[in-house]
């Protein structure tokens, strides 16, 4: 039986009427038309959907919609402020941290997720926290060489 569900998504309100077990991924995709957030592997191998759910990163291919009623969400489309691109988003630009681009959106909120927690990792650190984003384009070079751009511009944004 569907069920309302209501969430802050990119800082607006959205209320959504469906089934609870739907998986958030489609909801946001089909229902909300946020595109950015991929499918690519549906079974929380890839980090491809990667959504923020109160500021922490959630495959949202794996993540029922009825978990999410009252939370935060914050999707790719999300992360600018204003037009103004997060340091992330700017960086993996800088650094042609893509090819394909299809991965790109759940490594940078899975980047965002690992800044929060450690604002300047190092390489290995990044290796590491990163290790569930998969590129198949391996742009992995590129990406770690973007995580620690975008952590040197957060920290001096901080400062
Ligand atoms: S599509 Fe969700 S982890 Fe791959
Ligand atoms: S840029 Fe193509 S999958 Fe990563």
């Amino acid at each position: 039986m569907e069920k309302t569900f209501n969430f802050n998504l990119n800082g607006k309100t959205v209320r959504v009427t469906t089934s609870p077990e739907r998986m958030l991924l489609w909801v946001l995709r089909s229902d909300l038309e946020l595109t950015g957030t991929k499918y690519s592997c549906g079974e929380g191998f890839c980090g491809a959907c990667t959504v923020l759910i109160n500021d922490e990163a959630v495959l949202s291919c794996q993540y029922p919609v009825q978990e999410v009623n009252g939370k935060e969400v914050t999707t790719i489309e999300g992360l600018q402020d204003n037009g103004k691109l997060h340091p992330l988003q700017t960086a993996f630009m800088l650094h042609n941290a893509l090819q394909c681009g299809f991965c790109t959106p759940g490594m940078i909120l899975g980047a965002h997720n690992l800044l929060l927690k450690n604002p300047q990792p190092t390489s290995k650190e990044i290796v590491e926290a990163m290790e569930g984003y998969l590129c198949r384009c391996g742009s992995y070079n590129r990406i770690i060489e973007a995580i620690q751009t975008a952590a040197q511009t957060m920290k001096g944004q901080r400062s």
